[in-house]
């Protein structure tokens, strides 16, 4: 057990360290005009966060055979998209944060309309990347991949999502109106990941895109689950953001309805439910079911 989560961590060590050279690679150089813009893009997406999207997206493209040296731009063009939502959730006219994977957020270190445009410059890079590389051999699964990534950036994915959160702030919400909020601003890019990651391969049939697709739905819910209970019970040093913001600033969550231990029972059984799904995938899936346990016993 022990051998197996270090093998785990060795492998998502090495994911991580390739994600970072490529984002590294594709964001423009802080050396060229705009400067201060392409500067508080890389400051927006590199060294930081856990990464988690592009480790699913490596995992999914493992089952499905995919080359990694496509899946790599697929994780990142996901990444950016994640960073980018991150520096808008931050703005002070969304949750008004000031600190973000252990750094001022950026428009604390930038300005509020430097942090705007990374947010718009970002969200377009990341199509760009799904247009100048090449991820799949049929132009019509890469297309495909564009379609899965801008629905579940836009108003019927994280943006509609945000939109929920925001006029949700000192409502009661049922539990189906949290869950439909959580699997918006949160799980439709985390699905995306999955999906975009198995689509950069061949191997899989649409019965088998169906199973991974389940999983990833009831990942991308149990990932945002768990954000909410450790908004609540993590200190801000751990987190890399302020603690205990959910509460300050009134946003119903899985712990303001259900509270803590039975949020964490439903991510538990969320795990239990993504991983049924991947059973028939034998050991090619061992990567996404270490990832699925990750994402419910992180600690940050
Ligand atoms: C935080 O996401 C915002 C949510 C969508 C819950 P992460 O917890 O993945 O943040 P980083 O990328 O690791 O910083
Ligand atoms: C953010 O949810 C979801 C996004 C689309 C960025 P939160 O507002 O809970 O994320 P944190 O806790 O600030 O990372
Ligand atoms: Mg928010
Ligand atoms: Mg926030
Ligand atoms: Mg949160």
């Amino acid at each position: 057990m022990a051998t197996k989560t270090a093998d785990f961590r060795d492998w998502a060590r090495v994911q991580q360290s390739r994600t970072e050279s490529v984002l590294h690679r594709v964001l423009p150089g802080a050396e060229i005009a705009p400067r201060r813009l392409h500067q508080a893009m890389r400051y927006a997406v590199l060294g930081g966060g856990k990464r988690v999207r592009p480790l699913l997206a490596f995992a999914a493209g493992e089952i499905a055979g995919a080359d990694p040296a496509r899946v790599e731009i697929a994780a990142a063009a996901v990444e950016i998209v994640h960073a980018y939502s991150l520096v808008h959730d931050d703005l002070p006219c969304m949750d008004d944060d000031v600190l973000r994977r252990g750094k001022p957020t950026c428009h604390v270190e930038y300005d509020e309309p430097t942090a705007l445009l990374v947010g718009d410059s970002l969200q377009a890079l990341a199509f760009q990347l799904l247009a100048e590389y090449r991820l799949a051999d049929d132009p019509a699964a890469q297309l495909e991949m564009v379609r899965l990534l801008a629905t579940a950036s836009g108003s019927r994915g994280m943006a509609g999502g945000q939109a929920i959160d925001l006029a949700s702030v000192g409502k009661a919400l049922s539990l189906p109106e949290l869950e439909f909020m959580h699997i918006h601003k949160t799980g439709a890019l985390i699905r995306a990941a999955v999906v975009m990651g198995a689509r950069c391969g061949n191997s899989l049939d649409q019965a088998q895109l169906d199973r991974l697709d389940h999983f990833a739905k009831c990942i991308g819910l149990a990932f945002q689950v768990v954000d909410d209970v450790l908004d609540g019970e993590a200190s801000t040093v751990t987190l890399g953001k302020t603690a205990g913001k959910d509460a300050e600033q009134n946003k119903p969550t899985y712990v303001s309805v259900l509270g803590v231990p039975a949020a964490r029972d439903m991510a538990s059984d969320l795990r239990d439910d993504a991983l049924e799904a991947l059973g028939n995938f034998g050991p090619r899936a061992e990567r996404l079911c270490q990832l699925a346990d990750f994402i419910v016993l992180r600690k940050f």
